[in-house]
């Protein structure tokens, strides 16, 4: 058995198979999770842990919420995740106690460039920040159309905003003296009529692991094959490279779950 386990690990640990560099986690119900995902201690990365609960995933934001996971994109190493919604008969979105979706910026996710965001019940402090409070907002086609929003029509403001600033790297917030609620959708075609709009969803991208850090080449001896090298462009940085110069071993992850 030992042994086996051994044989298993330096399997692992060696450039030669760097497709299998580590264990994938096993399916959450019926859903794969690929690696780095992490749904326990044991597979994928540790930097990269989502929960597995009866068949579903969520994504943990900070001050305690957390959302569904509704697809994985393993190629492109993109999740989207659903958004909270508003409570019924108010315009509060419903993780108002965490102040809307904040990402913890240490961590290797963040926000997607594509994802259109709808601010609900806003104070006219939004007309003096980067966003469409226009009575042209899609927000206003989106507030007359859906039942969930009912509650927000006729408040003061409703604006949009396209996210891939690195205000919104890690968060979409509301607030009591700004907006109180909000609506996300990916890759929204704006020409199209609210009716044949997508279900709300919010994409989040995750970086690929990096190679481990190194400053002698016994560093790197976990590793097998690997060798301590300059990271290229950055003075003083040495990782442990499979190949000299080579591609990065984290540009192998992508291909894991096939
Ligand atoms: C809109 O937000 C304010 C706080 O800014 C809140 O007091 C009010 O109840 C909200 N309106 C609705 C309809 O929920
Ligand atoms: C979220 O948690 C942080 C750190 O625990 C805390 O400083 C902050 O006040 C919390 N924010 C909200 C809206 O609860
Ligand atoms: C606001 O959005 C509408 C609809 O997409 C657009 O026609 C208008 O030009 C935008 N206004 C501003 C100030 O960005
Ligand atoms: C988000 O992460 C990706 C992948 O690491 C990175 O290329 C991108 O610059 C990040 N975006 C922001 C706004 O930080």
């Amino acid at each position: 058995m030992f042994t086996l386990l051994l044989l298993i690990v330096s399997f692992i640990l060696s450039c030669t198979n760097p497709t299998m560099a580590t264990f994938p986690c096993p399916p959450c119900g019926r859903n794969p999770v690929p690696y780095p995902l992490s749904t326990a201690p044991t597979c994928g990365h540790q930097s990269y842990k989502i929960q597995c609960s009866a068949g579903s995933m969520y994504l943990d934001a900070l001050n305690a919420s957390s959302y569904p996971i509704t697809s994985i994109n393993p190629k492109t190493q993109r999740i989207i995740i659903q958004p909270a919604s508003i409570t019924p008969n108010t315009c509060i979105a419903t993780d108002i106690c965490s102040e809307g979706i904040k990402l913890d910026s240490s961590l290797p996710f963040n926000i997607t460039s594509i994802n259109t965001i709808l601010l609900m019940n806003c104070s006219s402090f939004m007309l003096d920040v980067q966003v469409n409070c226009s009575s042209t907002s899609v927000c206003n086609a989106y507030i007359s159309y859906a039942k969930s929003a009912v509650a927000c029509r006729n408040r003061i403001l409703c604006c949009d905003f396209t996210t891939g600033r690195s205000k919104n790297a890690f968060r979409i917030q509301i607030r009591p003296d700004r907006c109180m609620a909000y609506q996300s959708f990916v890759n929204l075609d704006l020409t199209l009529p609210v009716a044949k709009w997508p279900e709300p969803g919010l994409e989040i991208e995750w970086a690929l692991p990096q190679e481990p850090d190194c400053i002698l080449p016994v560093d790197c001896r976990d590793l097998k094959g690997s060798r301590c090298l300059p990271v290229p462009g950055r003075v003083g940085q040495q990782r442990c490279f499979c190949r000299p110069g080579g591609p990065a071993l984290g540009s192998y992850y992508g291909t894991m779950s096939k």
